[in-house]
């Protein structure tokens, strides 16, 4: 049997992405076999397509040709010996690669099922994005009710979930982003102050808007040279969580930086990447999205999608994540 999937089989622009019929996975034990009703499309996608990842160890550095996709929400069509029979017909979210297809096989222990009325396309960005920030803020820092975090991109797919997540949590989120559109999308999901970094100086802003204090928490996934004055906007005990580079690493030296301007305030740098929980805590991403599929039946996430586009198309999803156009996320429909 045969199914169609977007395959990258060398690094380089949207030309190397090949929608075309390959075979379908066929789960072992242990394993289900989804129908993807949604995927989306991430910055992670793109950098991989790029050969530009650098999401996890180096020895799992992407193999190419490779099925993209991270994320999904479907049916679970089939299943590998040892699944209870109850899976079968189930909706379920997906945390796997190789979901940009018309089916993935992912371990059991990888899929979380659906409440009723959940609609595919808001669910399928639960498995990334909003799993990202929801370890950003308990894992990487054991975020509180009261502290101030400065989110960068924060009209993207992960900042978008950070901002969300973060006043759920009682945070005072101040949004960073490259536009006047962005940052109305920003406080449209619940930040209480915005940058446009094109229009002001992120550390004046931050000590302005924090009374001299400086943050608690900063997220950043952009990094380039303006990461450097993040550290002088970050309060008592501050934390500048790092965890992409959109703009590449900085230039300058932060351990410097740091041993200049954060010693006085005990800060620290805190380098996250989700691929550490998926190794090492596994249940706790299935809590996790457990946890976040409540949060968005009771309306208090409201996940973001800015298109759907037919998986055919995935090329323009990712131009127009390259693009920096896009608010929320891109979800593609095989
Ligand atoms: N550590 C982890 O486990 C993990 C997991 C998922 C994602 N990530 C990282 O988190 C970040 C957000 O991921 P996402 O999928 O949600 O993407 P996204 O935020 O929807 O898109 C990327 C964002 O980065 C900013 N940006 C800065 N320079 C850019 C450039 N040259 N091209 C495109 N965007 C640029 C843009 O915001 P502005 O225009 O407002 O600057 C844009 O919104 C990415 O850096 C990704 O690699 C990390």
């Amino acid at each position: 049997m045969t199914m169609q999937a977007v395959i990258a089989t060398r690094f380089g622009g949207t030309e190397v992405l090949e929608y075309r019929e390959v075979g379908r996975p066929v789960p072992g034990a242990g394993q289900l076999l989804v129908k993807v009703i949604a995927s989306a499309v991430g910055y992670g996608d793109t950098l991989i397509r790029a050969g530009a990842y650098r999401g996890g160890p180096a020895s799992h550095a992407p193999a190419l040709p490779m099925i993209l996709g991270f994320q999904a929400s479907g049916i679970v069509e089939a299943a590998g010996a040892g699944v209870p029979a109850e899976w079968l017909g189930r909706r379920v979210v997906v945390n796997a690669p190789h979901t940009n297809a018309g089916f993935v096989v992912c371990p059991l222990q990888c899929a979380v099922p659906m409440p009723a009325g959940v609609d595919f396309g808001e669910a399928t960005l639960l498995p990334n994005f909003y799993l990202t920030a929801y370890h950003l803020l308990h894992t990487a820092v054991a975020a509180r009710a009261g502290q101030t975090a400065v989110v960068y991109a924060a009209a993207g797919g992960c900042g978008t979930a950070l901002v969300q997540l973060g006043r759920h949590l009682g945070l005072t989120i101040i949004a960073v982003a490259s536009s006047a559109e962005k940052c109305a999308f920003a406080q449209r999901q619940g930040a209480d102050h915005v940058v446009n970094h094109g229009e002001s100086n992120v550390r004046d802003a931050v000590l302005q808007l924090t009374h001299g204090r400086g943050a608690d928490l900063i997220f950043n996934s952009v990094l380039g040279d303006a990461v450097l004055q993040d550290v002088e906007a970050l309060g008592v005990y501050g934390r500048l969580v790092v965890y992409g580079q959109a703009q590449g690493l900085p230039q300058g030296d932060l351990f410097r930086k740091f041993m200049e301007s954060g010693v006085a305030n005990s800060t620290a740098l805190v380098l996250f990447s989700l691929w550490t929980v998926m190794q090492h805590e596994p249940q706790r991403i299935v809590q996790a999205l457990e946890e976040l599929l409540q949060l968005l039946v009771a309306g208090r996430i409201r996940p973001q999608v800015y298109a759907r586009l037919p998986l055919a198309e995935v090329a323009r999803a990712h131009e127009l994540l390259e693009s920096r156009r896009v608010l929320g996320s891109v979800v593609v429909e095989p």
